[in-house]
């Protein structure tokens, strides 16, 4: 976790580091720090627990005058948030200044080394062995560039580190297992954990490999590996604009995310359907026909989105499995080159899901990552990737990601079943491969992937229904949420309660509805809020779900379709979605349950874009 940013340019550091740590504080916010090299060549280092602000208000600016620093916003895994924890670091003669994003496994062993030529250590991370590694190569006559290169050389684990060096106009920086991006500006380029830090200076990217090493100054960049020997890597050109990374006229990401659903899923879609099937110009007729089955690994709400993925892709005949990615990654499953793995995961940088995807890639099977992030190591690991295109999602809350990841992963179980996946006796007879009726399991499907052009209009009407803010204060005083639902409204359920969970900080659990009767009832009281989710398939089935929990007391907060009367007469509040193929449903519903989390985590004035103990990218296993 953590968000490293870098400047490197003419005129002043400070304000624009200051400007990239804010925007990167959904990395890690219990602590954040800089270091500039000043005119006069010596480092100067402010760092503070707490967030930016507390950064801010804190600074002496004319010590921290210069054209050259680094920056970094802490997510702590070594050592407790304090100041002392806090980045950047220093070894003890104040030559060299660190900002590391990772672990260094091996800190250990080098820091009793370093301690027995007389190196002191004032923090307890892991990161402090890293300007001690810089400043002992500097001492044994190497060149800044040289010394940086034999320090990287002595680390294991996974880190992208920035470093600044006393009397140097450049910045050092390499990247292995955690993201780095470079970014090149008119009078300054940057260095940064993710785009978004420095997306209002310059749109204009390199995407770095693991081993790369980058020196960066005002003038350019070079990049080589750890023995110095030059690598050439692309510039691109991002299609984020900085708009999309700033909160405007909202009180919180998560609310104007929330609200960006109508555009993001838009934007999903856009270019993707004809003449109401699925054309993903990623996948060329024929590329997907020999898939029999599928995987989806993935964390937390990407996790949800596989299994809403798997629904769909059953329901197409096509066999499909979600496994959380910590577990896929350590307790591998049998997989054959018929087997696709599809890692989902909006930042393309999330540790359990990469090793997944690298656990994957070890097997005969194929790999694809469905991604919000063009450049990510999910991305460029995986065989294929098919990006979501919802924009940059700042709150550390998933809203509008999770919607497009279900939008994509549509489109994806659409093409898949045209290329007779899943279906090895179709795949024989190329001419019945767009024949939807030939089997039962599609039968219903008829037509439902067009339904994802005017899915973004439905979701409008959700957006704008003030139902949920009402219901969010009528229960506010419940001891436990319960949210319930049964095919794509299962994962929804589950995805409601970690939403609620992570922002309220209320106890709050998910269960499949014929679930609730099997134990979780024995906890239900009439302090218990039930939440139950409808589709419009086989919502008779969680009616008496529903009637269970009623008759001990609890109240029932049904999500459903306009016209399902049924639901709507059985439970004691309803919100409402207009007519949709119950496949969409669960999009539906979730925006309903996202605004139900949010207004609730407004009511106890909870920390909504940075909850407590959580950071938006957990790049550490
Ligand atoms: C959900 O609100 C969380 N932010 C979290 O569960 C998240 O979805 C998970 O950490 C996976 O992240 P990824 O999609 O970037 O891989």
């Amino acid at each position: 976790m953590c968000g490293i940013i870098v400047r490197a340019g003419v005129g002043d550091a400070l304000g624009e580091l200051l400007t990239g740590l804010e925007n990167l504080e959904y990395r890690g916010y219990d602590s954040a720090g800089v270091a500039l090299r000043r005119s006069d060549g010596e480092i100067a280092v402010c760092k503070r627990e707490g967030e930016t602000e507390a950064l801010r208000s804190d600074l002496d600016a004319d010590r921290l005058s210069g054209a050259v620093g680094i920056g970094h916003t802490r997510w702590s895994t070594h050592g407790a948030p304090s100041d002392a924890n806090a980045h950047p670091h220093t070894d003890g003669e104040n030559r060299v200044a660190v900002v590391h994003n990772g672990i260094i496994r091996n800190h250990e062993t080098l820091r009793a080394e370093l301690r027995d030529r007389g190196h002191e250590f004032t923090s307890e991370t892991d990161t402090e062995v890293i300007p001690h590694l810089v400043a002992d190569a500097l001492d044994a006559g190497r060149d800044p560039s040289a010394a940086f290169r034999s320090a990287v050389d002595r680390l294991e684990g996974s880190y992208a580190i920035a470093i600044v060096v006393e009397d140097s106009d450049e910045v050092y920086a390499t990247r292995r297992g955690s993201p780095l991006v470079l970014g090149l500006g008119e009078t300054a380029n940057y260095l940064a954990s993710d785009v978004p830090a420095f997306l209002e200076f310059t749109d204009r990217v390199v995407y770095l490999e693991d081993g790369d090493v980058v020196v960066v100054d005002a003038d350019g960049y070079q990049i080589s590996d750890v023995a110095g020997d030059p690598i050439e890597r692309p510039v691109e050109t991002v299609d984020w604009n900085a708009g999309d990374a700033r909160k405007g006229v909202y009180n919180h990401f998560m609310r104007k995310e929330i609200d960006e659903q109508p555009v993001s899923l838009r934007q999903t879609v856009d270019g993707r359907i004809e003449n109401g099937r699925s054309v993903l110009s990623e996948f060329p007729p024929g590329s997907l026909s020999d898939v029999d089955e599928v995987i989806f690994v993935a964390c937390g709400t990407s996790y949800h989105a596989g299994m809403y993925g798997c629904t769909l892709l059953r329901r197409r005949g096509i066999p499909a499995t979600a496994v959380p990615a910590n577990e896929f990654a350590h307790e591998p499953m049998p997989l054959s080159d018929r087997t696709l793995v599809i890692a989902v995961t909006q930042s393309g940088e999330t540790a359990d899901t990469l090793a997944s995807l690298r656990a994957a890639e070890e097997s005969p099977a194929r790999t694809l990552a469905v991604t919000n992030v063009v450049g990510s190591t999910a991305a460029r690991e995986a065989d294929d990737a098919l990006f979501i295109r919802a924009g940059p999602e700042i709150g550390v809350a998933a809203t509008k990601t999770f919607s497009s990841q279900v939008a994509a992963i549509a489109l994806l179980a659409d093409q898949l079943e045209a290329s007779g996946a899943g279906r090895p006796d179709r795949r024989a007879d190329p001419a019945q491969s767009n024949d939807r009726d030939s089997h039962d399991a599609s039968a219903d499907t008829e037509g439902s992937i067009s339904e994802l052009d005017t899915l973004p209009d439905l979701v409008e009407t959700v957006v704008n229904d003030g139902g949920a803010a009402r219901l969010a204060t009528q229960y506010s005083e419940a001891d436990s949420y319960f949210f319930i639902g049964r095919g794509v409204g299962y994962p929804v359920a589950l995805e409601g309660a970690l939403k609620f969970k992570e922002i309220t900080y209320e106890h709050a659990e998910g269960f499949a509805a014929g679930e609730l009767k099997h134990g979780p009832l024995a906890l239900v009281t009439p302090a218990t809020v039930v939440v139950a989710v409808f589709t419009g398939r086989n919502d008779d089935r969680t009616l008496h779900n529903i009637r269970e929990a009623q008759s001990r007391g609890a109240p029932v907060i049904g999500i459903g379709p306009d016209s399902a009367r049924a639901a709507r007469e059985t439970v004691d509040e309803y919100l409402s979605y207009p007519a949709v193929d119950p496949d969409f449903a669960g999009i539906l519903a979730n925006v309903h349950l996202q605004l139900l989390a949010y207004h609730a985590a407004e009511i106890r004035d909870r920390a909504i874009d940075k909850p407590r103990n959580l950071a938006k990218s957990v790049t550490v296993e």
